[in-house]
């Protein structure tokens, strides 16, 4: 079944990435391009292995797909049950979030004088295909949820970081803040440089 997953999908995206970082590091250029990268990604559902689709009736799950080698950057495949969604939190770095299958439902938050969350703006419905962006420069804060109650999504994220290992917030509706470090689902990675197995397909 493996031989059928097209890694190279991936693998020519975490290339192309690490490129852009390398040339065109500043943060308006990782975002807008870069999410043209992640836009072509996940134009096509053929390339994200089972293991790493798999939700979990419990909690939604986060499995790393990749991590660049200097920590600049990683891929995460968020994995959600129906109705799943999860607390108002925020990043602390640039990321990018790109629905492949189902939608979910994007709710931006602000910091009031007090440090208590507030909604601000109304929320985003984000079908399969598109393309949203999180940062300390133009909104951090936000809460994400699976728009099916039925059925799971599936998005791609892509963040500055090793966004498993940042130490973050999530934001209680009752007020302050509590730091939060949220790790992965998983402790294999998708094998994306078996390229010998690729071109041994006919
Ligand atoms: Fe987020």
């Amino acid at each position: 079944m493996s031989q059928f997953v097209r890694h190279d999908r991936l693998r020519t995206f975490v290339e192309r990435f690490a490129t852009l970082l390398d040339e065109a590091p500043a943060e308006a250029s990782l975002l807008n391009t870069g999410g043209i990268y992640l836009r072509e990604l996940i134009a096509h559902d053929d390339w994200l292995p089972e293991a790493y689709a798999r939700p979990d009736p419990e909690r939604y799950q986060q499995y790393l797909l990749h991590a660049d080698s200097r920590q600049r950057f990683s891929v995460v495949s968020f994995v959600w049950g129906p109705g799943q969604a999860t607390p108002v939190h925020d990043h602390t770095v640039w990321g990018l979030i790109g629905v492949l299958r189902g939608a979910e439902i994007a709710q931006p938050y602000c910091l009031n004088e007090h440090g208590t969350v507030i909604a601000s703006g109304t929320a985003r419905r984000l079908e399969s295909g598109t393309v949203d962006a999180v940062s300390p420069h133009i909104g951090d804060i936000h809460r994400v949820s699976n728009a099916y109650p039925d059925r799971v999504s599936i998005s791609i994220h892509v963040y500055g970081a090793n966004i498993g290992a940042v130490s973050r917030s999530v934001y209680p509706e009752q007020g302050g803040r509590k730091a939060f470090i949220s790790g992965y689902s998983n402790d294999a990675l998708p094998n994306i440089w078996n390229v010998s197995r690729e071109l041994a397909i006919p």
